[in-house]
């Protein structure tokens, strides 16, 4: 989808599809400025239809109009009160509603309400967002019919407006192969295809690859990530991506996704409920990192060095897999007891936090579908983090916000530690089951090197939506790409200034 500018305003633009936000009451004047354009009367016509500009009403008409074949009117709540997301719901019911057309589609909101070029960023993400529609795996893929180009209507160009909507189609671009990646099936994503992705993440866009193979990992130690795929026939890969900045490095930061291309949970089965057919979506971290990255290469941030870490496999069940009650020993020498052969994620984030922390960054963060505890405390509108650094979680909290994405603070509540405790080994890898997200955090906190500022985010309940939300149609959201590409993108030296 092509995007651009247009200062003309709405009642003189013509186009395919106008969508026109009106706030609570019209004080803009847009719909008698409308009847006179369109020769209709549409104040009776939006009566009947109980539409009054409140947040989240829409609806549309078709017009007779060679300059303008639909129109669509969507609701912004009081003028005093529109805040980004708004603007982030109407350009998703916009380009809904101009499925079917091909042309152009003319968003017109009010965009002086907030900063202009922030909600057009916005806008334009969710419109293209809200488009995205996965035929990957039909036999016959469905000619689907939206229009080719958005325009955004009413502001002065500016070149600010300008650079600010070039980031569009990288951040989107990311979010994309986020959604891909953690929509296809366990027999097509699997941990050589997510390097094979990586490898062409890294050929494409300039970026560095490493991967390890399993006998790499045999040779630092990592016992714990490897115990977890004993027993699948695909190899582990612990894949590497580097992003260096073209000038000099200020900030070195570390992203670690979790990436089990299939949980089955192991000896410890998921059964009854536990979703198992789900469990594609297991790698949801590293599809967030991999889409993270995507995006960074072609976005290309000064002064900050970005590496991704994901220790990818399957979590299988044969003769030599993993059994309940073996006793591992990860990279850093802690030995954990497996009470739990389905809190495997924390096994195989456990070496890759090791490693994280040997590269000696200013920074890590890693964000995984780590526990279902966590979409009960939660559900799949927000994701939980847990850091004990302020400053950290104060810019996680800014970076989730100007994405749109739902993240709350969560606490790393140290007593819960002795639920972690083994009779035998330094830990297990499981506590009671109250408070189930914080032990995990706590079990994570053990292989991180405590002078480094670390935050973990869960994305149990984020990853997926059944029914789909505002730009997010049903399916793999690709939570966790925007936050992190904002929160990287503010570590540039010049955005601390
Ligand atoms: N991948 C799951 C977490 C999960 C569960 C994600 C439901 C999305 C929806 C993880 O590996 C897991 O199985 N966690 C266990 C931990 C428990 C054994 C302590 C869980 O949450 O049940
Ligand atoms: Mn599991
Ligand atoms: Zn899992």
């Amino acid at each position: 989808m092509q995007i651009s500018l247009s200062s003309a305003q709405a009642q003189a633009w013509s186009g395919t599809v106008l969508a026109l936000g009106i706030t609570e009451g019209d004080p803009q004047g847009w719909i008698p400025a409308m009847e006179e354009r369109f020769s209709i009367s549409l104040s009776e016509w939006l009566e009947q239809r109980k539409f009054s500009g409140k947040c989240g009403e829409s609806t549309s008409l078709q017009l007779l109009n060679p300059h303008c074949t639909c129109l669509v009117l969507l609701g912004m709540g009081p003028l005093d009160s529109v805040d980004i997301n708004g603007f982030r719901q109407a350009a998703a019911a916009a380009a809904r509603a101009s499925l079917e057309q091909s042309g152009s589609l003319g968003l017109s909101l009010p965009w002086d309400a907030v900063d202009p070029a922030e909600a057009m960023t916005a806008a334009a993400q969710a419109v293209r967002l809200a488009l995205y529609n996965d035929q990957r795996f039909l036999s016959k893929p469905e000619a689907r019919v939206h229009p080719g180009r958005l325009e955004l209507l009413g502001e002065p160009l500016s070149n600010s407006l300008d650079s600010a909507l070039k980031a569009v189609h990288p951040v989107c671009a990311g979010v994309e192969l986020a959604r891909e990646l953690v929509a296809a099936p366990p027999n097509s994503v699997t941990p050589s295809t997510l390097a094979d992705s990586a490898a062409q993440i890294a050929n494409e866009h300039g970026l560095e690859l490493k991967v390890l193979e399993r006998s790499d990992c045999e040779a630092r130690g990592m016992g714990s990530y490897l115990s977890v795929c004993q027993g699948s026939d695909m190899d582990p890969k612990f894949i590497h991506l580097t992003y260096r900045p073209s000038g000099p490095t200020s900030r070195r930061i570390v992203l670690v996704g979790k990436g089990l291309t299939f949980d089955s949970g192991g000896y410890n089965l998921k059964v009854g409920g536990a979703q198992i057919d789900m469990m594609k979506f297991d790698m949801g971290g590293s599809a967030a990192v991999l889409g993270a990255m995507r995006s960074i290469a072609e976005l290309r941030p000064n002064g900050v060095e970005v590496h991704m870490l994901v220790a990818s496999c399957e979590n299988m069940i044969n003769g030599s897999a993993v059994h309940p009650g073996d006793i591992v020993t990860a990279s850093n020498g802690t030995t954990i007891e497996i009470n739990n052969t389905d809190a495997e994620g924390r096994l195989t984030l456990a070496d890759a936090l090791v490693y994280a922390s040997e590269l000696e960054p200013d920074a890590i963060v890693d964000i995984a579908t780590l526990t279902g505890a966590c979409v009960v405390a939660l559900g799949d509108e927000i994701a939980g983090f847990w850091t004990e650094n302020n400053s950290l979680a104060t810019a996680l909290e800014s970076a989730a916000a100007d994405a749109g994405e739902g993240l709350w603070r969560m606490p790393m509540h140290h007593p819960y530690r002795k639920g972690l405790k083994s009779l035998l080994a330094d830990l297990k890898n499981t506590g009671p089951r109250p408070g189930g997200s914080i032990t995990a955090a706590l079990f994570l906190k053990e292989f991180v090197q405590s002078s480094i500022e670390w935050a973990h985010i869960d994305i149990a309940g984020t990853v997926w939506s059944d029914k789909g939300r505002g730009m997010d149609p049903p399916g793999a959201t690709g939570y966790g790409v925007r936050t992190l590409v904002n929160w990287v993108c503010a570590q540039t030296p010049q955005a601390e200034t």
